[in-house]
């Protein structure tokens, strides 16, 4: 084990519950060890605009519970592709990676910790072709992380899903409505997935499995049939109907991932009102689900994370991410995890236990 003097630490990407308590297990476990932290805001903009700031202990004292992160993040500034205005209106994408290279050297960094999803990975595996040290600490609340069975978020964006889904049950019940909750989780449907098997969702749309609408619809139907009045819905936001495509709410050219998802769950709900007859309402979840405090579940897995990031660093394993692996904390080579998404296998085994209790993907006849 060696002390390695100062280290950096940046949040990247989306928010999410959990990232304070992994920037407080690295600046206590180094603090402790007598090595310095220095806090980069903003995610890999603060490299780029050389917004670095040393952490003390009080910086990163009684954050463990709370929600966001101190450093703050930035979900658009990778440094292979930095958008830049071209003076025409336009945004062009610039390579900044040599003066993301140079403020890290001229701040004296041994090495650095970033903690984010897929785009800040992939942004590190460019950074430590470069020669940086890096070790990467895997956050999003979708859950899709390549290599990770988990990332530190998902619990605490399911707790509030599914506590949104347990409340319009209410509303669904007495006014016999359908009613449709779209919620994260762009490409995979883990958010969906876990929220609506919590809360008994009767129909669950995500987007590893193409709904069709008359088969939702008749679903509803038949509840009615049954003397089930009412039918609650969990959309995941990536979710598509067979032959269609994902639906797009809109494209933010400043970032180097444009696409931003939204509006599946106006278009299903529209849609079964058409073709049932019963009244439906639509609500978007939105960024509730990156808010609030860290579930206790989140809080140990993040420090854990934390003290296991710290671990790589005094070994020396630079170029690694943390993972969960079979329960057990592992690490993997960053360059494994650049530019994959961990999607819900169509075998998973909470959609057999679904399947099997009587929800609906919206592939088969209720
Ligand atoms: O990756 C986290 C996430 O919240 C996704 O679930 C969602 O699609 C996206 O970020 C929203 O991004 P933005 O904050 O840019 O709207």
């Amino acid at each position: 084990m060696k002390t390695l003097k100062r280290i950096g630490i940046l949040t990247g990407g989306g928010d999410c519950p959990g990232l304070n308590a992994v920037i407080r297990a690295v600046a206590k476990a180094t603090m402790n060890g007598g090595g310095e932290v220095v806090g980069i805001e903003d995610g890999y903009l603060g490299l780029i605009e050389n917004r670095l700031r040393v952490l003390t202990n009080q910086d990163v004292s009684g954050i463990l519970t709370a929600g966001g992160t101190i450093l703050g993040s930035c979900n658009k500034a990778n440094p292979a592709k930095y958008a830049m205005p071209d003076g025409d209106g336009k945004w062009v994408l610039r390579d900044v990676r040599d003066q993301v290279v140079r403020h890290f050297n001229a701040a004296g960094l041994d090495a650095m910790v970033v903690i984010g999803g897929d785009g800040t990975m992939t942004g590190a595996a460019d950074l430590i072709a470069r020669g940086l040290n890096i070790v990467g600490v895997p956050k999003t609340i979708d859950n899709d992380l390549w290599a990770t069975e988990i990332t530190f978020g998902h619990d605490t964006a399911v707790n509030t899903a599914s506590d949104a889904l347990d409340k319009v049950h209410t509303t669904a019940s007495s006014h016999h409505r359908v009613m449709v909750v779209e919620l994260m989780g762009r490409y995979a449907g883990w958010i969906a997935l876990h929220a609506g098997l919590a809360s008994g969702a009767d129909v669950i749309l995500i987007p590893e499995i193409p709904f069709d609408l008359d088969k939702v619809a008749a679903k509803c139907l038949y509840r009615r049939q049954v003397g089930k009045g009412f039918t609650i819905i969990a959309v995941g936001e990536g979710a598509v109907p067979a032959g269609g495509k994902q639906f797009v709410s809109h494209i933010d050219e400043t970032s180097p991932d444009p696409i931003r998802l939204g509006g599946v769950g106006k278009f299903v709900s529209d849609e079964l009102e058409k073709r049932t007859g019963l009244e439906s309402r639509a609500i978007v979840l939105g960024h509730i689900q990156r808010g609030g405090t860290p579930t206790p579940h989140d809080r140990i897995l993040a420090t854990e994370f934390g003290y296991q990031a710290f671990k790589l660093l005094s070994a020396g394993q630079f170029g690694r991410m943390v993972v969960q692996q079979q329960g057990r904390i592992d690490s993997v080579p960053i360059t494994e995890v650049a530019g994959k998404v961990r999607t819900v296998p169509i075998d998973d085994i909470l959609i057999q236990v679904a399947r099997a209790i009587g929800t609906s993907f919206g592939d088969v006849e209720p």
